[in-house]
């Protein structure tokens, strides 16, 4: 570990960045991503929104470009090679510290799948905004429209393949039930009582899977709960992060979400299932779908 490395915290407050942005720090060495993602139903352009405000010196990051394109699948996870001419566009070389946020809501929704994205492609320099752009605004920190492209980098990606399951890899868990799965969908997709925002999907989970919502993570300012609430919303949910974990949730994106907490828990490597739930539903046999709601096979 670098020093850079030992120094670099998983979650950067609004004034720390803040005071970056003061001291001129964006640049090379410190990168600011905008990653912004919203399900198509929201009817929200995150780029749109980028290009008319945003946290001075961010760039955008597009999952639905740096990413695999030849499935049929949303945004399924890029090529290291991919992944690494994508970043360098954006400035990002592997010296950079690369601090991403998004502008959901509850405070982070697609930001920590591309923090996840790097620790996965080898770059371990990154960090989330904690609060995102809901805290940032709450403060009433500057935003703006102006933008400059960052010069490129060079950056060079390996990738942990052990991070990353695919359905196979959930078929056989549901049938031995080695690994614990946590879902981060909100319960009523999990239960199948609330439609799935996609209209080829019904709602419901694979046998012994956990259910931790994402958004339970963030307070109200939506910033992360402290140590000892996030402890206890794992451990209350039946989740021991000292275990192998995997996540899942509508398409890998706010699984992520659950992969921070457990990190910032100390959990040395959650796995994310990408297909996730729009995968599981096309492929798997019925009796794998639980489901208070409408059956699959009707
Ligand atoms: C980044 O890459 C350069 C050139 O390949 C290498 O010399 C350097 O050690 C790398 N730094 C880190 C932090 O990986
Ligand atoms: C949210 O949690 C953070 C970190 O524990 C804390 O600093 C902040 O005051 C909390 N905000 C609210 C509204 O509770
Ligand atoms: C990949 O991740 C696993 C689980 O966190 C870890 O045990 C292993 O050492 C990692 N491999 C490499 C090459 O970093």
């Amino acid at each position: 570990i670098s020093i850079m490395a030992a120094q670099i915290h998983t979650l950067v407050s609004a004034k720390w960045l803040l005071d970056a942005i003061k001291k001129n720090h964006i640049g090379p060495k410190l990168r600011l991503l905008d990653a912004s993602w919203y399900l198509a139903k929201t009817k929200r352009d995150a780029r749109a929104e980028f290009v008319r405000t945003h946290i001075p010196g961010a760039s955008f990051f597009d999952i639905d470009d740096c990413c695999d394109k030849n499935t049929e699948l949303d945004h399924m996870l890029p090529t290291p090679e991919r992944f690494s001419e994508y970043v360098e566009e954006l400035g990002i070389g592997n010296e950079t510290h690369v601090v991403v946020y998004d502008t959901h809501d509850v405070g982070a929704f697609s930001a920590p799948r591309v923090w996840w994205m790097f620790r996965l492609f080898g770059h371990n320099t990154v960090s989330v905004l904690d609060g995102g752009m809901k805290n940032w605004l709450h403060n009433k920190y500057p935003v703006t429209a102006e933008y400059t492209k960052p010069e490129p980098q060079k950056f060079k990606a390996s990738q942990n393949k052990s991070w990353v399951k695919n359905y196979e890899d959930i078929l056989e868990n549901v049938q031995t039930r080695k690994v614990q799965v946590v879902d981060a969908r909100s319960a009523g997709r999990f239960r199948g009582t609330e439609p799935e925002p996609r209209d080829d999907v019904l709602p419901g989970h694979y046998p012994g899977a956990i259910n931790i919502p994402f958004y339970s993570i963030f307070n109200q300012s939506g910033e992360v709960m402290s140590t000892e609430d996030l402890a206890k919303l794992y451990k209350e949910a039946g989740v021991d992060v000292q275990k192998p974990l995997w996540t899942s949730c509508g398409s890998g994106v706010t699984a992520c979400v659950i992969i921070l907490g457990a990190h910032l828990l100390g959990h040395p490597g959650p796995c994310l299932y990408d297909g996730s739930w729009t995968e599981w539903f096309k492929r798997a046999p019925a009796e794998y779908i639980v489901s208070e709601g409408q059956d699959k096979s009707k």
